[in-house]
């Protein structure tokens, strides 16, 4: 026995503590089941009365599953004998003759929640770090040891629905609201408040009024046509939301409409059947996989130790100084604003409380928490109060000139080991440092717009960039809830080197007289959050056309801008949504074709929707490849996961290698051969493609 522990506390009441043996938190494995089942048999033959599970790990309850387990799952039949395994235990967990209580603190998800709804009561220490989930869907997969059965039937099946189709977190209030936990004790009230409620179960009374609490906010759930209505509601919902990329939450729905009159026992037995189904889809493989590339980002190692930033400075209150602003308050630090003209200091307040104020309606901040991070904000014109500044970032204008000025100012005021950031998007990281005396505390960090929306950070370290400072701005932005990844100077850096050919590529097709929302619809039924030309009107006509320009220079041949942008710029002098024209006319909601576009478009030509896939998404391939080679980012996982994170590329598909991956590489390389025969030398395949394609090699 290893990893749990009983203690008998009082008189025939006894706890039995969850502590897995060299790990930092406690997971449901193959073993660690076996031997909670070896205890339950124990405590069965005892004449304990009451049993209080609950962990000996700071901030986690239970993890969850062991994903691993899951992940090395390759039939059908491992699976079910898993999930066979794992609803046995419970299920004895749930029958015991003795009165079981969950003493959740800290994280308790997935198939910990699943525990704990197996035990007759649940209580919930308060604190920040207490937060329960059925987060399965997030996986590809969804609730498989009995959360489809009892989640429903405790909180009702609103509020079950909510929890188990988006995977949300919810917090003890919630929790409590929902009746969820039976009690939340506060932090420190243990002693007294856990023997009370033990007292209180203890009576047929007390219990009874448990019992009614929970039945009471369910009654319209018992009439069918109610449910549903509820069932359909969902559906669309979900429809609505995943395009029907994502098989999990569909089928968990179906699962819980399914047995919603069953036993447990036969319930059990269909959430087995479809979980398998599930564990073993293309998709659950892929989001899998997400979830440890993203999970490893949180270790990287760096050959200096990080050190902590407390105070922060934004330079510039534009589109992303406002984000960063809030971004960098968010986080705790205090934030000191250096704005051309102290007037721009009203709109800043006005962007970054809208931000706050929506975080406060989704119930994911409280106002009281906001009051005190606003508070840490101040404002200046000049380059005062910078001295205990641990980190300034400048987001002014895209100028050299006006940026060196910044850097000069900053390294006048403030402390000579401060970090200087820039969140420059064009300008070489290396050519900025030279105006810099302290070079070693200068990197690139590349936001992306809306920062409060967009995951990513491109780190960009310069080549005298220390290590200190890597380690340092890493650490932070993983603490500001950022996704960080570390890619090599070069022109539009990672993501927009590898977006960009992609939009030009859609302009071209625009260009040839293919309708434009044909090409948005290809590329949105591929799973792209947005159609490639609906983007260049997001990001704005002039942005993109400057972007282009930068990277023709810089790349040559292969990223000429499509013909059709230049006329639609300079001619036209449309700029996209934020004018309210540019390939298409915006009114409120609605959009539609601007036919003035049409002047500069070819006669109409129809390609399929896998011709405009193929072409778009081959480019973003092909330049990813030519990233990897000359090591802008130093693994395919990481370019996969800048990729989603910056662009919204879909997770179903597990990212853009790993996607081309799935068609192979060899067809790839004979693709871009026909692309290249077909449209000129844009699509020469780059030389990896060739090299791996030659030796039957993926990317992964
Ligand atoms: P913006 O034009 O909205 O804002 C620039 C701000 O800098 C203005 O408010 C201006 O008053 C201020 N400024 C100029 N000189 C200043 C000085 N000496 N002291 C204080 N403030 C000064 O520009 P935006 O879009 O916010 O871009 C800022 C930086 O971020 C640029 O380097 C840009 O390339 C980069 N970037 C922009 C993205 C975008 O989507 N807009 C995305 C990622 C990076």
């Amino acid at each position: 026995m290893k990893n749990f522990t009983l203690n008998l506390i009082e008189n025939k009441t006894a706890e039995l503590i969850f502590d897995m043996q060299k790990e930092k938190v406690n997971k449901l494995s193959t073993q660690a089941l076996s031997e909670l089942d070896t205890f339950l048999d124990e405590i069965i033959e005892s004449d304990l009365e009451t049993i209080i599970i609950k962990s000996a790990k700071q901030g986690i309850f239970i993890a969850g599953a062991d994903i691993k387990e899951i992940e090395s799952m390759s039939d059908e039949l491992s699976v079910k004998n898993m999930l066979n395994h794992g609803n046995e235990i419970f299920n004895k967990l749930s029958t015991l003759k003795q009165t079981t209580i969950a003493l959740i603190e800290g994280a308790c998800m997935g198939g910990g929640l699943e525990l704990a709804l197996s035990c007759d009561f649940r209580v919930a220490i308060d604190g920040s770090k207490t937060k329960l989930a059925l987060p399965e869907v997030k996986l590809g997969v969804m609730p498989g040891l009995g959360g489809t059965q009892r989640l429903p039937k405790l909180v009702g099946l609103q509020n079950a629905l909510g929890m188990i189709l988006a995977g949300s977190v919810i917090d003890t209030r919630k929790a409590d609201r929902i009746g969820l936990v039976d009690k939340v004790i506060p932090k420190g009230y243990e002693e007294f408040q856990i023997p009370e409620f033990l007292q209180s179960i203890s009576t047929p009374s007390g219990k009874q009024k448990i019992v009614e609490k929970r039945k009471s906010k369910n009654f319209l759930e018992q009439i069918p046509f109610v449910r549903d209505y509820m069932y359909k509601k969902a559906h669309e919902s979900l429809i609505q939301k995943t395009k029907g990329f994502y098989p999990a939450p569909l089928r968990a729905l179906e699962t819980i409409k399914k047995t919603w009159d069953l036993s447990i026992y036969d319930g059990l037995k269909i959430e087995t059947e479809e979980f398998s189904k599930l564990a073993l889809s293309e998709v659950s493989k892929n989001m899998i996989n997400l979830f440890f590339i993203s999970e490893a980002t949180k270790s990287k190692k760096f050959d200096a130790v990080a050190k902590e930033i407390q105070s922060t400075a934004v330079i510039g209150g534009g589109v992303m100084g406002k984000g960063i602003i809030w971004l960098f308050s968010n986080a705790g630090k205090s934030v000191r604003v250096k704005l051309r003209k102290i007037e721009q200091m009203g709109d800043i307040i006005k962007s970054v409380k809208s931000i706050y104020t929506f975080l406060i309606k989704r119930k994911k901040t409280t106002s009281h928490d906001v009051d005190f991070k606003i508070s840490s904000i101040t404002y200046t014109d000049k380059y005062d109060g910078l001295q205990n500044v641990d980190l300034a970032l400048e987001a002014v204008l895209e100028d050299e000139a006006v940026k060196n000025e910044v850097y000069a100012n900053l390294e006048k005021n403030m402390k000579k080991d401060a970090i200087i950031a820039t969140n420059t998007s064009s300008i070489s990281i290396n050519q900025l440092n030279n105006s810099l005396t302290c070079k070693e505390n200068f990197v690139g960090l590349h936001f992306f717009n809306p920062v409060d929306r967009m995951p990513l950070v491109e780190i960009i370290p310069s080549k005298h960039t220390s290590q200190e400072t890597l380690a340092t701005v890493y650490k932070f932005m993983l603490s500001s809830g950022k996704t960080p990844v570390i890619v090599d100077d070069c022109a539009g850096f990672l993501v927009n080197r590898i977006l960009i050919p992609y939009v030009n590529e859609a302009l071209f097709i625009a260009g040839e007289g293919v309708n434009i929302e044909t090409i948005d619809k290809a590329l949105s039924n591929f799973g792209m959050p947005m159609g490639p030309i609906e983007l260049v009107d997001t990001v704005g006509i002039d942005v993109g056309y400057k972007v282009l320009q930068i990277l023709q220079n810089a790349y040559g041949q292969r990223m000429t801008p499509a013909p059709l942008i230049e006329p639609v710029y300079t001619k036209l002098q449309l700029l996209g949504k934020k004018s309210g024209s540019g390939f298409y006319m915006y009114k409120g909601k609605e959009k539609t074709i601007n036919t003035q576009v049409n002047t500069y478009i070819q006669n109409q030509t129809l390609l399929s929707e896998d011709e405009i896939v193929k072409r778009c998404i081959y480019m973003m391939i092909n330049e990813a490849a030519r990233c990897l080679e000359e090591e802008i980012v130093k693994s395919s996982e990481e370019l996969d996961l800048a990729m989603i994170m910056g662009t919204g590329f879909p997770p179903f598909r597990g990212g853009l290698l790993k996607y081309a991956d799935s068609i192979g590489t060899k067809k790839i390389y004979e693709e871009l051969e026909n692309l290249q025969n077909s449209y000129g030398s844009r699509f020469e395949p780059a030389p990896l493609i060739k090299k791996l394609a030659v030796s039957n090699k993926k990317f992964y």
